[in-house]
C-alpha cells in the first residue's frame, strides 16, 4: 500500500474489508485534512471545497466526524426530506463540550432543547403551521417604517464622517434592534453584552472553542440562558402585548401541547441571534461583493428596483451561511455514497450556490441572473427560513438608503476577520471611506424624498431590468428591422443559447414586448432582435420601428428560454419558421451545424420582400434551407413534408398562429409522439382570470409542509406570494415561463402558452399564474 493510499484510509468509517479501494473511499488526503474553523472558509467557503464539489461531492472528515455534501441538487433532496435527513443536531455543539464546559452550562440550568429549526415532524410543522402568520408579506409590511427609521438615524450619525465601520454603526445595530421589535422585546439591553451572548451563542453551537475560550464561552451561554428566560417570564405577564414571541405565548394557551414552555424558552435564546446575526452578515457581506463589484453598485444607485434582485444575487454568491447541517435517520445513499444511519452531515449551503449544474458561469457575478432565487441560504422546504422576507426588506433598505445617500463610498484598505464557526458567516468589521463634500444631498434635498419599492418575496423579473444601447438598425425585409443591442459601457452580456427570447420595454408607454435572439450565438458584445411591424398589434412594434434609431437605449428584460433545443437529438431536427418567426429559428440552426446535426430549415413567406435573412440563410445552410413563397405559389404542404421524416424527428417551430395550429394538425394526422412538436408562442389568447367562472381549489406544498385555498377570484400566484412562498414572475400572462412549478399530483388546467402539448399531457409542471386545478386538489413540489 502506498502513502496516499494508507493516508487515504486514515479514520475512514466505511469497512474497505481486505482490498482497500481508495478511488471510492470518501476520506482522501483532502478529506482527511478538511478543516473549516479557519479563514479560508469564512472567507469564501464555495472555493474552499471548490476540489470537492468537482471530484468528491461527498466525502468523509474524520476531523469533524461529519460527511461533507457540497452539490446542489444533492443538498436541496437532503432539505426536501426531514425525515430521512432529520434537523434535530442543528444547533448542537460541533465536538463533544470539555467535561468543565458542560459543568457549567449544567450550573446555569442550561436546557436547550428543540426549537424550530432543529424540530423533527411530526411536530416542527405542527408548531410551524401555529406560528407563522406574522412572518407572512401582509403583516410583514408594518415593520417597513421602523426599519426604514432605524436605517436613517444610524446614517445620519456618520454622514458627514467620511469614513465608518459598518458592521459597527449599522450592519450590527439595526438587525439587532429589528430583531427585538419583531419579537417584542423591550430594547433596554446593554449591547455590548448582547455581542458578547450572540458571539458565545454561535462558537458554543457552530465553532470549536479552544480549551482556554471554553470554559468563558460556557459562562456566557449560561448568562444568555437565564436572560432569555427572563425576557421570557417578563412577557408572559404582558400576553396581549406586541411581537411574535408574545404571539406565540397566546398560541400556547391555544395548543399547550404543540407550543411548549421548553419550546419557548428555547425559541427566546436561538431566535434573538438567527434572526439578527444571519442578517447583519448577509448586508455586510452583500455590501462588500457590490461595492467590489463598482459596475453593479452603479446600476443599483442609478436604478433602485435592481437592488431586489441584487440582493438576491448576493445571497446566493456570498451569502451568510456556509453550511447547515442534518443528521441520517437511516442508511442512505449520497451521490453514490453509501451513508450510515446516524451519520452527521454538513451541507456546505455556499458550495451549492455555486454549482455549475444549477447556475451558469457561477462564479460570476450577475444581479440580472434569471435562477439567483433558487440559491439555498435560506435553506428549503420545511424548514425554509421564516424570516427570509424580514432579513430581505431589512437587507433592501440598508442597500436603498446606503446606494442613495453615499453611492460615492467604497471599501478601504482593511483584512477581514472572522468568528470561526460552520453556519454563520460575515466580517467583524467593515470599514468603507468617502468624500462628504460629495454627498449628494448637500446639493439636493430631494435625494432624501426618493420612495424606494420593497419587494417581500422572489424579485419580481419586470424589474431585472438592462439598459442597452442601440448599436445599428438594419432593414432587413419589408416592415422588418434588425436592432443590435450593446452594453453602453461595453461590458460583455451574458451568454444565451438558442430559443431564448428578451423583452424589450417600449419607452413609457408601459408596453413591452418579447422577441427571440437571433445574433451570433458567441458574441457576448451584443444581442439581435429582428422587430416586424405589425399593423394589428397592440403599438409596441410600431412605437420600436418609430423610436429605435442608433443610439437610443432600450430597458431590456431576460434572456429568458422556454423554447430550447435538443442538442443530443436521437433522430433529425426540423426546423419551421413563418415570416419574423424565422427569428428563435435562425440560432438553432447555426447550433445545430455547429454541432453537426441533421436538420432541416422550411421558412414560409407571403413574398419576397417580405423574406428577412434571406442571403445569411442560403450562405450558412445551403442545401438545408427551404423557402416557400405563397405569392410566388410556393406553400408549405405540413403533410408532405412530414412523410419524409420518421417517428424519432424533433420539430420546431415558430410562425403565426395559424400556421402553427396547421402544423399541429398535421403532426397529429402523422402520428408522431406529441414530444415531437415544440412551438414558441408570442400570445396568449386564454383568459387568465374570471372569477365568475372559475372554481376555487386547494394546493398542498409538499416540501412545505402547507395546504392552501386558491378561491375564485385569485390565482394561484397570487395564494402563493401570500403565505411567503418564493415563486418567480414576469409577464402574469402566461407567456414567460417565469412562474414555472412542479406539479406531483392532480390534474391541471394549463392555461399558459409556454408548454408544449407533449409537456402538458406529462402533467408534472404548471405556470402558477395562470392555470388551475382541473378538480379539487393539486400537490405541488414547493
Ligand atoms: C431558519 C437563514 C433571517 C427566523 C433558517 C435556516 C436558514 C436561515 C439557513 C434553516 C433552513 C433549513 O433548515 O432549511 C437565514 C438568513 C437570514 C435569515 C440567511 C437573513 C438574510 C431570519 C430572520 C428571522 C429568521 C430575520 C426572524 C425574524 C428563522 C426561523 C427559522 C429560520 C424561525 C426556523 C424555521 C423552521 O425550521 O421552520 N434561517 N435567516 N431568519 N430562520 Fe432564518
Ligand atoms: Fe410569465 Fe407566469 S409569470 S408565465
Amino acid at each position: 500500500m502506498n502513502t496516499r493510499t494508507q493516508q487515504s484510509l486514515a479514520g475512514c468509517p466505511v469497512a474497505h474489508h481486505a482490498t482497500p479501494d481508495a478511488g471510492r473511499c470518501p476520506v482522501d488526503h483532502k478529506a482527511a485534512q478538511f478543516d473549516p474553523f479557519q479563514d479560508a472558509y469564512m472567507e469564501n467557503p464555495s472555493e474552499f471545497v471548490r476540489w470537492a464539489r468537482e471530484q468528491k461531492p461527498v466525502f468523509y472528515s474524520p476531523k469533524l466526524d461529519y460527511w461533507v455534501v457540497t452539490r446542489y441538487q444533492a443538498i436541496k433532496d437532503i432539505f426536501r426530506d426531514p425525515i430521512a435527513f432529520s434537523p434535530s443536531n442543528v444547533l448542537e455543539p460541533v465536538g463533544q463540550p470539555s467535561p468543565e464546559a458542560a459543568s457549567i452550562l449544567k450550573q446555569y440550568g442550561y436546557a436547550m432543547n428543540r426549537t424550530l429549526v432543529n424540530e423533527d415532524e411530526p411536530a416542527h410543522m405542527a408548531r410551524r403551521r401555529v406560528l407563522m402568520e406574522p412572518f407572512t408579506p401582509e403583516h410583514l409590511r408594518k415593520h417597513e417604517p421602523m426599519v426604514r427609521r432605524l436605517v436613517t438615524e444610524a446614517i445620519d450619525g456618520f454622514i458627514d464622517d467620511g469614513r465608518v465601520d459598518l458592521m459597527e454603526k449599522l450592519l450590527w445595530d439595526v438587525p439587532f434592534s429589528v430583531a427585538l421589535e419583531f419579537l417584542g422585546i423591550e430594547d433596554d439591553s446593554d449591547r455590548a453584552t448582547m455581542h458578547k451572548f450572540s458571539i458565545a451563542h454561535t462558537i458554543n453551537a457552530f465553532g470549536r472553542p479552544t480549551p482556554e475560550e471554553s470554559a468563558n464561552v460556557a459562562h456566557t451561554v449560561g448568562q444568555f440562558w437565564q436572560f432569555s428566560g427572563e425576557v421570557l417570564e417578563k412577557m408572559k405577564r404582558t400576553p396581549d402585548g406586541p411581537g411574535w414571541m408574545r404571539y406565540s405565548i397566546r398560541q400556547q394557551k391555544e395548543f399547550p401541547d404543540v407550543v411548549t414552555d421548553s419550546y419557548l424558552h428555547s425559541m427566546m435564546m436561538a431566535i434573538i441571534v438567527a434572526a439578527h446575526e444571519s442578517t447583519s452578515f448577509a448586508s455586510a457581506n452583500a455590501i462588500r461583493l457590490l461595492l467590489e463589484h463598482p459596475e453593479s453598485w452603479a446600476d443599483i444607485c442609478k436604478n433602485p428596483l435592481l437592488i431586489s434582485p441584487a440582493v438576491e444575487e448576493c445571497l446566493r454568491h456570498n451569502g451568510s451561511i456556509g453550511s447547515w447541517r442534518r443528521r441520517a435517520t437511516r442508511d442512505v445513499e449520497i451521490e453514490g455514497v453509501a451513508i450510515p444511519a446516524g451519520a452527521r452531515l454538513l451541507l456546505v449551503v455556499s458550495s451549492a450556490n455555486h454549482d455549475p449544474r444549477q447556475f451558469g458561469d457561477p462564479d460570476f457575478f450577475d444581479i440580472r441572473r434569471d435562477n439567483t432565487v433558487e440559491h439555498l441560504t435560506f435553506g428549503f422546504g420545511a424548514h425554509q427560513c421564516l424570516g427570509k422576507n424580514i432579513g430581505r426588506m431589512e437587507m433592501q433598505i440598508i442597500i436603498g438608503e446606503l446606494s442613495r445617500r453615499l453611492p460615492h463610498m467604497r471599501l478601504a484598505e482593511q483584512t477581514y476577520k472572522y468568528v470561526h464557526n460552520l453556519a454563520f458567516r460575515g466580517p467583524r468589521n467593515l470599514v468603507v471611506e468617502w468624500d462628504p463634500a460629495q454627498n449628494p444631498e448637500r446639493n439636493d434635498a430631494s435625494v432624501l424624498e426618493a420612495t424606494q419599492e420593497i419587494r417581500l418575496g422572489a424579485p419580481l423579473a419586470k424589474h431585472v431590468v438592462r439598459d442597452l444601447q442601440l448599436a445599428e438598425v438594419r432593414q432587413v425585409a419589408d416592415d422588418i428591422v434588425l436592432l443590435r443591442l450593446v452594453a453602453p459601457d461595453g461590458r460583455p452580456l451574458p451568454q444565451w443559447t438558442p430559443g431564448a427570447h428578451v423583452d424589450i420595454e417600449c419607452g413609457h408607454t408601459g408596453l413591452s414586448r418579447q422577441y427571440s435572439l437571433c445574433g451570433d450565438l458567441d458574441d457576448r458584445n451584443a444581442w439581435e432582435v429582428a422587430v416586424l411591424r405589425d399593423p394589428e398589434s397592440r403599438g409596441g412594434s410600431s412605437w420600436l420601428h418609430q423610436n429605435a434609431t442608433v443610439g437610443a437605449e432600450l430597458r431590456v428584460r431576460g434572456p429568458r428560454n422556454h423554447f430550447r433545443m435538443d442538442e443530443a437529438p436521437t433522430g433529425r431536427i426540423l426546423l419551421v419558421a413563418g415570416g419574423i418567426g424565422i427569428t428563435p429559428i435562425m440560432a438553432m440552426a447555426q447550433r445545430a451545424r455547429a454541432l453537426n446535426l441533421d436538420y432541416e430549415i422550411h421558412f414560409s413567406c407571403r413574398s419576397r420582400c417580405t423574406l428577412p435573412f434571406a442571403n445569411e440563410l442560403e450562405q450558412a445552410h445551403g442545401s438545408r434551407l427551404h423557402v416557400h413563397i405563397s405569392d410566388e405559389g410556393s406553400r408549405n404542404d405540413f403533410d408532405r413534408l412530414l412523410a419524409t421524416f420518421d417517428d424519432s424527428t424533433q420539430v420546431y417551430a415558430c410562425g403565426p398562429t395559424r400556421m402553427l395550429a396547421a402544423l399541429e394538425e398535421a403532426v397529429s394526422r402523422r402520428a408522431l409522439p406529441d414530444s415531437a412538436l415544440h412551438i414558441e408562442h408570442f400570445v396568449n389568447t386564454v383568459t387568465i382570470l374570471d372569477p365568475a367562472k372559475e372554481q376555487s381549489f386547494e394546493v398542498e406544498l409538499r416540501n412545505s409542509g402547507l395546504t392552501l385555498t386558491v378561491p375564485n377570484d385569485a390565482t394561484l400566484l397570487e395564494v402563493l406570494h401570500g403565505s411567503n412562498i418564493d415563486v418567480q414572475s414576469d409577464c402574469e400572462e402566461g407567456l414567460c415561463g417565469a412562474c414555472e412549478v412542479g406539479v406531483l399530483d392532480g390534474e391541471v388546467e394549463h392555461r399558459d402558452s409556454v408548454l408544449t402539448t407533449a409537456e402538458r399531457r406529462e402533467n408534472n409542471r404548471l405556470m402558477a399564474c395562470c392555470s388551475r386545478a382541473k378538480g379539487k386538489k393539486l400537490v405541488l413540489d414547493l
